[in-house]
């Protein structure tokens, strides 16, 4: 079995529920309130690492509370945090609302920004040919781009999750093997809205095998033979904050195992599609035993 280095980000989520999203300028009544922990980073070590993969986090928390418990947490689920740093900004926090289970999120980088390319470089010293980089763009654009950079010269599997994306992620798409957007995050790589002609286009200008994540629709990859589109079985959603991020860390678990892309994506779909049944980001992460 293969390690799984994940590089990014750790934040305290501060959720509200609400009957609906506020038009620009109003307010609205919430009706509840909740923290979770959360990150996508955090997420996708501790998706992986309750799936039975070896993990271990680069991150940058505060020297604060927040910093203390989510890393806390992620030794809690078996992820190594040696690599897990204090720096003088404080923790990452995510504000979420949710309404009938879907959010929008904003994030407040903090610590977030500081994980530098001197901690990546040292992150990934003693990886081995075959482990995995696991990368999403919520920390430094710069240090994210040396990970990936790096892990392809040393012949890692690299695999990025370009969210929130922007218009330069594009460019991180010639270092990665796989990358997982979700649709949204597919049109501003592409800067089109057709799915499949995206997905080719990826294949064909950078040679990653692109994955897009379609929510209740299930997923769809790029390979030899074309696009393929993979279902995934209907639930009633409560909650899909970090359904994106179980599906990564499902991924690079089932990779880690050794098996074949397709196998990876069902089990991807069927822990993700578990994880929305379920309420905040890193308690909803499903446990082996329960996929089982
Ligand atoms: O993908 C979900 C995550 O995005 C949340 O946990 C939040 O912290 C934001 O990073």
């Amino acid at each position: 079995m293969s390690d799984i280095y994940v590089i990014g980000s750790m934040n305290m989520d501060m959720t509200v529920v609400a009957s609906r999203f506020p038009e620009l300028g109003e307010t609205v009544n919430g009706q509840s309130f909740s923290t979770a922990y959360g990150g996508k980073g955090a997420n996708q070590a501790v998706a992986a690492a309750r799936l039975g993969a070896n993990v271990k986090m680069c991150a940058c928390t505060g020297k604060d509370v927040y910093g203390e418990e989510l890393k806390k947490a992620l030794e809690n689920d078996g992820v190594n945090t040696d690599f897990v740093y204090e720096s003088g900004s404080s923790t990452g926090v995510a504000v979420i609302t949710l309404v009938d289970g879907d959010n929008t999120i904003i994030v407040a980088k903090g610590a977030n920004a500081d994980v530098s390319i001197k901690q990546a470089e040292l992150f990934l010293k003693n990886a081995k040919p075959g482990d995995i980089l696991l990368a999403q763009l919520e920390t430094d654009f710069e240090t994210v781009e040396y990970a990936l950079k790096t892990a392809k010269i040393n012949k890692m599997i690299t695999v990025l999750n370009p969210a929130p994306a922007d218009a330069l992620s594009s460019s991180l798409c010639e270092y990665c093997d796989y990358i997982i957007p979700n649709e949204t995050e597919l049109k501003t790589i592409t800067s089109n809205a057709d799915i499949d002609f995206s997905l080719k286009l990826i294949k064909e200008k950078y040679g990653c095998v692109p994955i897009v994540t379609l929510g209740s629709e299930g997923c769809a990859y790029y390979s030899e033979n074309g696009v393929n589109h993979l279902p995934c079985s209907k639930v009633k959603a409560v909650d899909t904050t970090g359904a994106g991020d179980t599906f990564c860390g499902a991924f690079c678990a089932a990779l880690s195992k050794g098996s074949q892309i397709e196998d990876c994506l069902k089990f991807a779909l069927k822990c993700a599609t578990l994880s929305v049944t379920r309420k905040g980001a890193q308690p909803s992460l499903p446990y082996l035993s329960e996929i089982e």
